[in-house]
């Protein structure tokens, strides 16, 4: 039996493959004395295309690995796996979780000219969470999407910049700055990697929307609501586990953390 208090328990954190460590740097910064544990289930990623059963039975997976850590909360930092499970993990599990979901809320408060664009995967696109969230809040803005076809794998590979990612964003924003949007929402959490180059071909004046300080906002008030912050004052351990079988798996996880750390295959 674990006799770890709740509170210097750790939290969960996961995503299709390393776009949730965008996700994970917020709730870092915000909740520095946490321990954080991060799982990349990069061997199945992109879940963009996968059915939901499938991405269900993967988000089971790694729910059981953040609880077999003793996780006291769990973070899916994933638009996609969010979207296609999330209802069904709250169902099966007691943990409690957080979500993510495209910031169409506030993108639609945000856009000057009612216009806003929406850069997703396929398979948030599809869901019946995406059809609910243009319900509640994009009725009263033009909401353009687009799926980001490619960047996902190009960011698992830890290529964020360079020719070839300039000519798949320039497709991929095109049909956005055409229509008009002043607003662009990152609804996958790989993509907050790719803002300096989205930044370059859509210039100054759109503003780009990422929903992870949002995220770890939510989940600092869930822990002071369940009263388990960590209440200790040394700075929090962040650890990973990947199952990417790719050979620079270890550099691209540095790369986007930002510095070495311990990294241990799933
Ligand atoms: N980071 C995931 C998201 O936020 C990417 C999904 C995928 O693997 O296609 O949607």
């Amino acid at each position: 039996m674990n006799s770890q208090p709740l509170s210097s328990q750790p939290i969960g954190v996961f995503d299709s493959g390393v776009g949730g460590i965008s996700v994970l740097k917020h709730i870092h910064a915000l909740l520095p004395h946490e321990d954080l544990i991060y799982f990349a289930d990069s061997q199945y990623a992109p879940y963009g295309n996968k059915t939901a059963d499938e991405i269900i039975a993967r988000c089971h997976t790694l729910t059981d690995l953040c609880l077999q850590k003793n996780a006291k909360s769990i973070v899916v930092a994933c638009n996609t796996a969010t979207a296609a499970a999330i209802d069904t993990l709250r169902v099966a599990y007691h943990v409690p979780f957080i979500g993510m979901e495209p910031a169409v809320k506030p993108a639609a408060a945000a856009s000057k000219n009612g216009i806003i664009g929406v850069l997703a995967t396929v398979g948030t696109l599809k869901s019946a969470q995406f059809a609910g969230l243009l319900e509640a809040y994009g009725r009263d803005v033009k909401v353009v999407t687009q799926a980001g076809t490619g960047l996902v794998e190009s960011v698992e590979r830890g290529k964020l910049n360079g020719f070839e990612m300039a000519n798949l964003l320039q497709q991929h924003l095109k049909p956005l700055l055409e229509a008009g949007a002043d607003t662009i929402v990152l609804g996958c959490t790989h993509y907050p990697f790719l803002a300096d180059e989205i930044r370059k071909i859509v210039g100054n004046k759109v503003t780009l929307i990422d929903t992870g300080a949002a995220v770890a906002k939510q989940l600092q008030s869930q822990l002071m609501k369940g009263n388990y912050l960590n209440v200790n004052d040394k700075t929090g351990e962040v650890r990973f586990w990947t199952n990417s079988e790719a050979e620079n798996a270890i550099e691209v996880i540095e790369k986007l953390w930002g510095r070495n750390t311990k990294i241990e295959t799933i």
